[in-house]
């Protein structure tokens, strides 16, 4: 399937390189240098990814996915060093940013803080402020090594679809959009980062995501979170605004579990997605048939059904479902970013 992207628009040949070889990675770099955008992994999701400091190889970026300009990019930076580049003094002086970063960088881990004018606004979608983040895998790391910039990486699915987690999901979605996607196998978190602001004294939760908020809170205090789609997080956060993560057909959570909408009608064709093996028990007990399942973690391990989210809302928009009914998690720790995922697939 050839798509716009390359520069003009044109389709380009997508392919598949394993990270693992330094022939790839050297590749990659010298296309990211070229100011190509390029697909690479994370340990949370894979990103796409260009020179954050090259504004036409960003566009590049947002054309690509069909992202509307007003939703800023991650850049993501080799080491916490790069965090005084493009953040003003004070807010990179901040003695939380060096505690979050001696803890949890590399990792799921976004900060935002105000920029410095070296980051060009179309990264930012003219906020005053920059994300950034060191992100933990090898692949990433030898990527922004090789580089030798900051690059700045959305989510390498189209815009508003499901994250990719593997390195087919990104070509599923953005064949003929991207020349090189680098294969470092299934992300290990499988949800994206956790986005902290942390600019002007403030420390504002605006995305749940692979750290929870409770560790953020033991090393530094408080952190205020905003009701999901309060106007606060709207505005500090723009792209928080829209449906996300949504697969073909309509997912809908079912709460309570097991519930009436598990119930199926003659013909349509519902598909399952249970949080473990008792969900699905109950799911089965009160309702179905269910032409495809998937189950996140049989045992009710959270991480692992985190890391397992993307993969299954892939599998589950491949079966050609009518619906799909989806079961809740507990709303704290890991279930926080898994809930907020689920809840915006559902709203489409
Ligand atoms: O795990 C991740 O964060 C992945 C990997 C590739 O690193 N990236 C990712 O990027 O999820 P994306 O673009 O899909 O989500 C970035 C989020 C959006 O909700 C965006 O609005 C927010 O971060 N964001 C970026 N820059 C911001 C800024 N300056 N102020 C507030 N929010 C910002
Ligand atoms: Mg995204």
């Amino acid at each position: 399937m050839a798509g716009r992207s390359g520069a003009g628009g044109k389709p380009v040949e997508t392919r598949i390189l394993p990270g693992d070889e330094p022939a790839s990675i050297a590749e990659a770099a010298a296309a990211i240098r070229a100011g190509d955008p390029v697909a690479f992994p994370t340990e949370t999701v894979y990103g796409l990814g260009a020179d954050a400091l090259d504004p036409r190889a960003v566009a590049r970026v947002f054309e690509a996915k069909e992202r509307p300009r007003f939703d800023p990019l991650i850049v993501h930076v080799a080491d916490a060093d790069a965090v005084g580049r493009y953040a003003i003094h004070e807010d990179a002086a901040d003695p939380r940013v060096a505690a979050l970063a001696a803890l949890f960088w590399p990792g799921p881990l976004t900060l935002v803080l105000r920029r410095r004018e070296v980051i060009p606004g179309i990264v930012t979608a003219g906020l005053d402020t920059v994300a950034l983040r060191v992100p933990a895998h090898p692949v990433a790391l030898a990527l922004l090594a090789a580089a030798g910039v900051p690059v700045a990486a959305p989510s390498a699915n189209r815009f508003g679809r499901v994250s990719p987690t593997r390195a087919a999901h990104v070509v599923c979605q953005l064949d003929g959009r991207v020349g090189i996607v680098l294969d470092g196998g299934p992300c290990r978190v499988g949800v994206e980062s956790t986005v902290l602001l942390l600019a002007g004294g403030r420390a504002v939760l605006l995305r749940p995501g692979g750290l929870p908020v409770e560790a953020i809170e033991e090393a530094i205090g408080p952190v205020e979170r905003p009701a999901h789609d309060a106007p606060d997080a709207a505005s500090l956060s723009p792209g928080r605004g829209a449906s996300h993560y949504a697969p073909g057909a309509a997912l809908r959570l079912v709460e309570p579990w097991p519930g009436p909408g598990l119930v199926t009608a003659a013909g349509e064709r519902v598909g399952l997605l249970a949080a473990d093996a008792a969900g699905r028990a109950a799911a089965e007990a009160v309702g179905g048939p269910f032409v495809a399942t998937e189950v996140l973690s049989p045992g009710g391990d959270v991480m692992e059904a985190a890391a397992r989210l993307f993969d299954a809302l892939h599998r589950l928009d491949a079966a050609g479902l009518d619906r799909i009914v989806a079961q809740p998690v507990p709303d704290e720790g890991m279930g926080r970013a898994i809930m907020d995922r689920l809840r915006r697939a559902a709203r489409r």
